[in-house]
C-alpha cells in the first residue's frame, strides 16, 4: 500500500471544517526498547514493537496556516534549511488538495538531528497542529498513525510519560499506533549528555534498513526487543527502577551492537560516547544506580532516580536534566 492511500483511507472518515490556524507542542521521547527496523518501509511499519518516555516540557511547538502560492517552511524563527524544508512539503503533499499551501512556522528545544529524536516531536506537533487548522477531529490514535508516517518513532510523541507503540500485524498499518502506559513515576530522571549537535552522516531509515539487510546479528533483535519491551513493562508496573535501567541500557546495546555487525560497518558512537559509557560502568560498580540509553547518535540519555540528581550532576556537571513526570 502506498502512503497516500493509506492517509486517504485514515482522512476519509474526518471531518472537513478549516480554522484560520493550528497549534501543537509534542514532547522529545527517547525509546527504552528501540525500533529498529522495518517491515514495511513505505508505511513505517516496525519490525518489533518499541517503548518510551516522553521528555515533558522538552520537544517541538508548530504553528500551521494556509500560505499563498507555495509552502513557507521556517525553522526556530528562520527560513528553513532546504532538506528540512523539502522532507516537510513532502509529508504536507500527502494532506493537500491542488493549490494549497501551507505556513508552518516550527521551533525545537532540542537540537535538530543530534539524535535526539526532534523528527520524533516534529511530525508529532505538526500532525496535531494541521488537525485543528484542517479541523478534523481524529482521534489521538489516528494521529499517532499519521505521525509514524512522516518518522516512525514520531507516533510515540503524541503521548506524554511511558508510551508503547503497537508493531501490529496488518500489511495496511492500522493497527500500528502508540498509546501511553499507564503508570507516573516522578522521581524519574533523564540526563541529557550531549556529545555532538551535528547532523549524522547516516539517517535511521538508512541504518535500519543496511543493518537488517546485512548484519547477521539483526536475527536475534525481533526475539531481544519482545522480551525487553516485556520486561520494560513489568518493570514500569513495579516500579522496579534496577529492572528498567538494567533492561534499557542492554536494550540500546544490543541495537548498537547489530549495526557494528552490519557492512559497511554502522557505527555512531564518537570516543567521548565510549568514555562516558566506561564512566556510568565505572560509578555503577560502586553500586551507584545510574544507566544509559543512546539512538542513532553520539549522545548519550542517562536514566537515574531523584535520590541521585546532585550526585549526577557532580560527575557530569554538564548533563541536561529532564523530569519526564512534571
Ligand atoms: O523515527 P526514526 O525513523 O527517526 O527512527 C528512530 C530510531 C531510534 O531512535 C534509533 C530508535 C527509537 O525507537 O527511537
Amino acid at each position: 500500500m502506498t502512503r497516500q492511500k493509506f492517509v486517504d483511507q485514515l482522512l476519509k472518515r474526518a471531518k472537513s471544517k478549516p480554522e484560520t490556524r493550528g497549534e501543537a507542542f509534542a514532547p522529545a521521547n527517547i525509546a527504552l526498547c528501540k525500533y529498529w527496523g522495518k517491515r514495511d518501509t513505505e508505511l513505517n511499519l516496525p519490525v518489533n514493537s518499541s517503548l518510551s518516555i516522553s521528555l515533558g516540557k522538552l520537544g517541538t511547538r508548530t504553528v500551521v496556516k494556509f500560505a499563498k502560492n507555495a509552502d513557507r517552511i521556517f525553522l526556530n524563527g528562520k527560513r528553513a534549511p532546504k532538506g528540512f524544508a523539502v522532507r516537510l512539503s513532502d509529508y504536507l503533499d500527502l494532506f493537500r488538495k491542488k493549490g494549497l499551501f501551507f505556513e508552518v512556522r516550527t521551533k525545537n528545544n532540542i537540537p535538530t538531528g543530534a539524535g535526539l529524536a526532534s523528527s520524533a516531536s516534529g511530525f508529532a506537533a505538526l500532525i496535531q497542529a494541521l488537525n485543528e487548522l484542517m479541523g478534523w477531529k481524529l482521534s489521538r490514535r489516528e494521529l499517532s498513525m499519521l505521525a509514524r508516517i512522516g518518522s516512525g518513532s514520531a507516533a510515540r510523541s503524541l503521548c506524554d510519560g511511558f508510551a508503547v507503540w503497537h508493531a501490529g500485524q496488518r500489511p495496511d498499518g492500522m493497527d500500528s499506533y502508540a498509546e501511553t502506559v499507564d503508570g507516573a513515576w516522578p522521581e524519574l530522571r533523564v540526563g541529557i549528555l550531549e556529545v555532538s549537535a551535528r547532523r549524522k552522516k547516516t539517517g535511521s531509515t538508512e541504518g535500519m534498513n543496511r543493518t537488517r539487510e546485512t548484519s547477521e546479528l539483526y536475527e536475534a533483535w525481533p526475539a531481544q526487543a519482545a522480551c525487553d519491551f516485556d520486561e520494560l513493562r513489568a518493570a514500569i508496573a513495579a516500579k522496579d527502577f534496577s529492572m528498567l535501567g538494567k533492561t534499557a541500557e542492554n536494550n540500546a546495546l544490543a541495537m548498537h551492537a547489530t549495526m557494528l555487525a552490519a557492512w559497511p560497518p554502522l557505527c555512531y558512537w564518537k570516543p567521548q560516547s565510549v568514555s562516558l559509557m566506561q564512566k556510568v560502568w565505572e560509578v555503577r560498580e560502586y553500586g551507584f544506580e545510574l544507566y544509559f540509553t543512546m539512538d542513532a547518535g553520539p549522545n548519550l540519555k542517562l536514566l537515574f532516580l531523584k535520590e541521585s540528581q546532585a550526585a549526577v550532576r557532580k560527575l557530569f556537571p554538564k548533563v541536561q536534566i529532564v523530569k519526564p513526570f512534571g
